[in-house]
């Protein structure tokens, strides 16, 4: 199956380009889902000053991953059947993955599919969750466990809407952003790594989204449905899961970014150590990452625990195996690398030497 083709629009006013988009599709009815930090903030100010959007319904969700469920999902399809949605109404999802994520499923889902659009409100799912087709919930305990693929209608990025974020959220979409540019080349790894995180220009972290986005457009144009190709994106994400369920298990809050942070730095490890690539790729990502972001809690006593859990990571291809997405080079992905733990071990000792 191609990907649909997504009406990805890069600009400044959200509104002007929402404006035109929305006129073009002609809805039948129009409804705005937004978190309670990004109603009021994003979503409200849209739909009033947006002639286009008028009768718009705001559909409003508490905020975090935690609405990431099918409770939420059954009362966003309530509200779109309360609300008198049909075939041809329009979803228009406004914040960051949680509200994407869920959106698109409920859109994708109800009448069998009506039309959704995407404003990512967060760096992270201007990065990552927006585009790409990806929806769904967590269920049972496991995340993004239902969902199906099914692409927005159209994508609208305007990194204007990061100018609120708090400096951690930044950091933690900037993550993906490395990880698109590792997965990309020598060139575009050099011009993310010239960013200057704590000054956060937002013009040219704009650039840098489109080259970014670009990386992970072409990515899930030739391979969709995560069948090969697409496994490049999951660069530095064995480790991150592993961090994440650690830091639960341990009740501590993880952002998803830091822990991929953290992560994509495990990877270059092992992929020095098994693939050849050079130390200096490593050192520049790994002084990067100790310059903006947090320090990973981590100590040998946690070892087995995170081996044990990549174990379970369900990218792998069997149970016993650990699969890890490497490089040989900036640009050079080689996917589905069986890495033993006697590796994975030296390789946390390591991560700890460079950044904590
Ligand atoms: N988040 C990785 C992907 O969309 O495949």
């Amino acid at each position: 199956m191609p990907a649909k083709s997504v009406n990805l629009i890069f600009t400044d006013s959200t509104s002007s380009a929402l404006a035109e988009v929305v006129e073009e599709m002609a809805p039948s009815a129009i409804f705005l889902l937004a978190d309670a930090n990004t109603a009021q903030l994003i979503a409200r100010p849209l739909l009033e000053s947006t002639p286009a959007l008028a009768g718009g319904q705001i559909i409003e969700i508490p905020a975090g991953d935690q609405s990431k469920n099918i409770d939420t999902l059954s009362a966003l399809w309530q509200a779109l059947s309360d609300g008198g949605a049909t075939r041809s109404s329009l979803l228009i999802n406004v914040g960051g993955g949680m509200v994407t994520d869920l959106g698109g499923f409920a859109a994708s889902t109800f009448k069998r599919g009506i039309r959704f659009i995407n404003i990512p409100t967060t760096l992270l799912g201007a990065v990552d969750a927006a585009l790409g087709g990806k929806t769904g919930i967590n269920f049972n305990g496991l995340k993004n466990e239902i969902g199906v693929f099914s692409h927005a209608d159209a994508v609208i990025v305007s990194a204007r809407h990061f100018a609120t974020l708090p400096y951690q959220e930044l950091t933690s979409g900037y993550a993906e952003l490395l990880k698109h540019a590792l997965i990309d080349s020598p060139e575009a790894l050099n011009r993310a790594l010239a960013y200057d995180l704590e000054r956060a220009n937002l013009d040219e972290l704009q650039h840098l989204l489109r080259e970014s986005i670009a990386v992970k457009e072409r990515i899930v144009a030739a391979d969709p449905l995560e069948h090969g190709l697409r496994k490049a994106l999951n660069l530095g994400h064995t480790a991150a899961h592993a961090f994440e369920s650690l830091a639960m298990e341990q009740g501590r809050a993880v952002a998803h970014g830091h822990a991929v942070a953290w992560g994509l730095i495990v990877d270059l490890i092992l992929s020095n150590m098994m693939l050849g690539l050079d130390s200096a790729t490593l050192h520049d990502v790994a002084i990067y990452i100790k310059e903006y972001f947090p320090r990973p809690q981590l100590s040998c006593a946690d070892y087995p625990r995170l081996i044990e859990l990549m174990r379970h990571d369900k990218k792998n291809l069997t149970a016993s195996r650990i699969n890890f997405t490497l490089l040989s080079a900036p640009g050079q992905i080689i996917l589905d690398n069986e890495v033993p733990p006697e590796k994975i071990t030296p390789a946390l000792d390591i991560l700890r030497d460079l950044v904590c």
